[in-house]
C-alpha cells in the first residue's frame, strides 16, 4: 500500500505502463524544479549501492536509468540526495551488509543532509519481516519496495516528494512509503536504462524461478519464471548492437527453460541462435543453466556459433544423488557427468564454472567425498564455492541433522584447494596461445569492468599504458595497448598463467 495524503490531483495519470511512469518522471522534475531543489546550476545527486547477483544489478541500471531522466546525477560516495541499497538475502552474510550500510547512510543522513531521501528495495524487500524490521528499527528510511514493483520508482519518489510537501503544513503527517507487492504482474518494457559499461551489457531474458530447490529463498523473492517475448530481447540487443555494445550476457536463473509459458513456440536454443546472428554482437554469454534443463539442442547452438562464448556457468551444488533428490535439484550426479561429457566432445575447449554449497543438512562425509570426486572428475575452470546459509521459509531449514559449523569450515578448504587444483591447470593450458581478448579497463584491474562512473580512467592522450582486457573462458589478462582499445576486441599472446588470471603481450602493437 501506497500512503498519500489526500487531496492529490493524480487524476491524469495513465494507468498503463511504461507511460505512468514516464508520466511520474515529468512529476518528478516538475516538483523539484519548483521547489528550487534542483536548476540548472544545481543538480541533485543520486547513489545506489548493489549487493546480490546480475540480476540485482540489471535492476539497478534500470534505477538509475530513471533516476537520470529525473535530472539526479550519479556519485560514488553514499553523500549524496538520494540513495538506493538493492539488496540480496540469498545467505545471511548478504543481508548483515546491509545492515551494516543501512546504520552508516543514517548517520549520514541525520549529521549532514536531514533532507537525503533514503530508499531500499530488492530480494530482502520481498520478506515481510525484513520491511517490519526496517520501519521499527530505521525509521529514517523513506522508501521500501520490493522486485516486482522497482519499475515504479518515479511513481514512489514523487509520492514521497507529495506526502513532504504535505507534512510541511501538516507536521503529524507520516512521510515514508512503503510498496511492497506480493507476486510480480507482467513484464515493463521500454522505461529508460542506465548502462553501466559501453559495451558489455546484462539482458534479461526471463524472470523469476520455478525450481524450488530446497535450500533457496530466490524463488519466494523473485517470484514465477516469467519469459519476455524474443521480440523485445531481440530488441533490445539490436539497440545494443546500434550503440556499440560488443558482448551480451544473457540473464536468468534458470536460462535453459526460456520460453516456458510464452504464446510463441521457442526455446532457448532457439533464441541463442537468432541473437547470435545479430551483427555487431561479438560475445554472448548466458548464465545460469540448470543442469535439469540443458539441451542437445543448446550444446549444438554453442558449438556452431562462433559469436557464443566456450563457456558455460553450471551449478553442481553436490556431487551426491542423496544430497541432490533432497535439494530438489533433478539430476544425478551421473546425469551431471553425463552432460559435462556431452559438452566437453561437441567443444573440447569449453570452460566449464560451477557453484557448490558445503554443509547441506544432513551432508555426510561420503555426501561430501562424492563431491570431491565429482570436481576432480570434471575438473572445473572455476567454483564459486558456498557455506549452506539457513534461509526462513524454505523446506531446508526445516529439515534435520544442520552440519556442525566446525565440520562444514572443514569441507570447505578441502573443497578450495581440489578447486584451486583444477582452475590453475586448466588456465595454465592457455600459455603460449593467442586468444581473442575484450578490453575492459585501462589498468591492471583484477575485476575487470570500467571505471565506476562508466568510462575508462583519462589518461590524456592514446599513449601505450597498461590494459586489462576478458578471455572467451571468462578470465582476465594484463598486457600493454592503447587506451583508445578498450571496448575493441584484439588478439593477445598468453605469456604466463597467475593461476588466476593472465600477463599477455598484443599480437599486433603499432
Ligand atoms: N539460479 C541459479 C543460482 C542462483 S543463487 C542456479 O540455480 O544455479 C546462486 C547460488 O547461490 C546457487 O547456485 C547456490 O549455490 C547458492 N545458494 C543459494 N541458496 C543458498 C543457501 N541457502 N546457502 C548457500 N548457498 C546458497
Ligand atoms: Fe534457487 Fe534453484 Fe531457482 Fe537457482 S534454480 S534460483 S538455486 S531455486
Ligand atoms: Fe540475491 Fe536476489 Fe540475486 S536474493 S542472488 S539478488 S535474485
Amino acid at each position: 500500500m501506497v500512503n498519500v495524503p489526500g487531496n492529490l490531483d493524480l487524476i491524469e495519470a495513465p494507468t498503463k505502463e511504461p507511460e505512468r511512469q514516464l508520466f511520474y518522471i515529468e512529476r518528478c522534475k516538475e516538483l523539484l524544479a519548483a521547489s528550487g531543489q534542483m536548476t540548472d546550476e544545481k543538480k541533485l545527486t543520486y547513489h545506489i549501492s548493489t549487493f546480490g547477483c546480475q540480476m540485482n544489478f540489471r535492476d539497478s541500471e534500470k534505477l538509475a536509468g530513471v533516476l537520470e531522466s529525473i535530472g539526479y546525477e550519479r556519485v560514488e560516495s553514499e553523500k549524496a540526495d538520494l540513495v538506493l541499497y538493492n539488496t540480496c538475502t540469498v545467505r545471511e552474510n548478504a543481508s548483515t551488509r546491509v545492515y551494516g550500510r543501512i546504520g552508516y547512510v543514517g548517520k549520514i543522513k541525520k549529521e549532514k543532509n536531514p533532507s537525503m531521501v533514503i530508499g531500499i528495495c530488492g530480494c530482502m524487500m520481498q520478506e515481510p519481516d525484513e520491511v517490519e524490521k526496517m520501519k521499527k528499527s530505521y525509521s529514517f528510511i523513506d522508501i521500501i519496495f520490493g522486485t516486482h514493483n522497482s519499475y515504479k520508482i518515479a511513481e514512489l519518489l514523487y509520492t514521497l516528494l507529495m506526502n513532504r510537501k504535505a507534512k510541511e503544513k501538516n507536521p503529524s503527517l507520516k512521510t515514508h512509503v512503503i510498496d511492497v507487492q506480493k507476486e510480480a504482474t507482467g513484464i515493463v518494457e521500454d522505461l529508460p536504462v542506465r548502462y553501466d559499461s559501453t559495451f558489455r551489457a546484462g539482458v534479461n531474458i526471463m524472470y523469476g524461478c520455478d525450481n524450488f530447490c530446497t535450500y533457496c529463498i530466490v524463488p519466494y523473492v523473485r517470484g514465477r519464471e516469467r519469459s519476455r517475448k524474443s521480440c523485445d530481447i531481440i530488441r533490445e540487443v539490436e539497440e545494443l548492437a546500434s550503440r556499440g555494445v560488443k558482448e551480451i550476457m544473457l540473464l536468468g536463473q534458470n536460462v535453459n527453460s526460456y520460453g516456458k509459458g510464452l504464446d510463441e513456440d521457442i526455446t532457448f536454443a532457439a533464441l541463442l541462435d537468432k541473437l547470435s546472428d545479430i551483427k555487431g554482437i561479438k560475445r554472448i554469454r548466458f548464465m545460469t543453466s540448470h543442469p535439469k534443463d540443458l539441451s542437445d539442442d543448446l550444446i549444438s547452438v554453442m558449438s556452431r556459433k562462433e559469436t557464443i562464448c566456450r563457456h558455460i556457468h553450471l551449478p553442481l551444488q553436490s556431487g551426491s544423488s542423496r544430497l541432490l533428490k533432497k535439494m530438489n535439484r533433478h539430476y544425478t550426479r551421473e546425469d551431471y557427468l553425463t552432460l559435462v561429457g556431452k559438452l566437453r566432445a561437441a567443444m573440447p575447449d569449453i570452460a566449464i564454472t560451477t557453484d557448490i554449497i558445503v554443509g547441506f543438512p544432513g551432508e555426510t562425509e561420503e555426501d561430501f567425498k562424492e563431491t570431491l570426486e565429482v570436481c576432480e572428475e570434471v575438473s572445473f575452470d572455476s567454483a564459486f564455492t558456498f557455506i549452506y546459509s539457513k534461509r526462513t521459509g524454505t523446506p531446508a531449514a526445516a529439515f534435520p541433522d544442520q552440519v556442525p559449523e566446525d565440520i562444514v569450515k572443514e569441507r570447505f578448504d578441502r573443497l578450495l584447494k581440489v578447486v584451486a587444483h583444477s582452475s590453475a591447470a586448466n588456465a595454465s593450458k592457455l600459455v603460449g596461445k593467442d586468444v581473442d581478448v575484450l578490453v575492459e579497463t585501462v589498468g591492471h584491474s583484477l575485476e575487470g569492468g570500467e571505471a565506476s562512473d562508466g568510462r575508462t580512467p583519462e589518461t590524456g592522450d592514446d599513449a601505450v599504458t597498461a590494459l586489462t582486457g576478458r578471455l572467451g573462458n571468462n578470465l582476465l589478462v594484463h598486457f600493454e595497448g592503447r587506451k583508445s582499445l578498450v571496448g575493441e576486441i584484439v588478439r593477445v599472446h598468453i605469456d604466463e598463467c597467475k593461476d588466476f588470471y593472465y600477463l599477455g603481450s598484443l599480437c599486433v602493437l603499432d
